[in-house]
């Protein structure tokens, strides 16, 4: 298991475990503000190929700086996390954490994922699940939730595989290429 990162900003440098391999070919370390121009084009990509966001196309950041904001935001955030991949100079997986920021839900909070579909189904989504809990057990949060489409089988079967547990469904909650869609709530308690 790697280990957990110190801060979620901290740049990796050579030699340092702060960068670590995924799978041939890929690192993983959390988004730092200099990423932005990647993390920007990957988010391009990552929303045009996937209707199972909650955001469409054009909703996430619109320009380099936007993008270097929320990174800045994640990184000011001690109970948030922003996860990239990275294969070379391009991001191609992002993860994100982001705790409750009052007392009552500060040990809960709710992740997201994200692969390239050229990158997927070589364990960078599973790596992604993985570093995030790890984040979160160093925090000493005791909740993981997520919202996922209910036809998305894929990421079903990844979060059960990790230990989310099915909670609810949000009947109709999406509306998606023309249609309603439910979302199933899932959640995994770090005991
Ligand atoms: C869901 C997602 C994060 C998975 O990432 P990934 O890197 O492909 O994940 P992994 O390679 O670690 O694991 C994928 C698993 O799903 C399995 N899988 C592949 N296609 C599947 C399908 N149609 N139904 C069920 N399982 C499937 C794979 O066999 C693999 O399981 P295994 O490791 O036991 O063999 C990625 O596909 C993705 O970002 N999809 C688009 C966006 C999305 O849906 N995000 C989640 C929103 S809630």
């Amino acid at each position: 298991m790697w280990a957990s990162y110190i801060s979620c900003c901290a740049v990796p440098s050579a030699g340092t475990n702060s960068a670590l391999a995924v799978a041939d070919g890929y690192a993983l370390r959390p988004a730092a503000p200099d990423d932005a121009p990647a993390l920007l084009r990957f988010g391009e990509l990552l929303l045009a190929e996937s209707s199972y966001f909650l955001r469409a196309p054009g909703e996430r950041a619109r320009s380099v700086a936007e993008m270097r904001a929320i990174i800045d935001h994640f990184c000011a955030q001690p109970h948030y996390l922003l996860l990239s991949v990275w294969q070379g100079e391009t991001t191609v997986g992002e993860a994100v954490v982001t705790a409750g920021e009052f007392q009552r839900n500060r040990f809960s909070a709710t992740i997201g994922v994200g692969v390239l579909q050229a990158h997927s189904g070589r364990g960078l989504g599973a790596a992604l699940m993985r570093e995030m809990e790890s984040f979160a057990r160093g925090r000493r949060l005791r909740r993981l939730e997520l919202t996922v489409m209910a036809p998305n089988a894929r990421a079903r079967a990844l979060y059960e595989r990790m230990g989310y547990v099915e909670e609810g469904l949000k009947r109709d909650s999406m509306f998606v290429d023309g249609g309603f869609v439910d979302e199933v709530m899932m959640a995994k308690i770090l005991a």
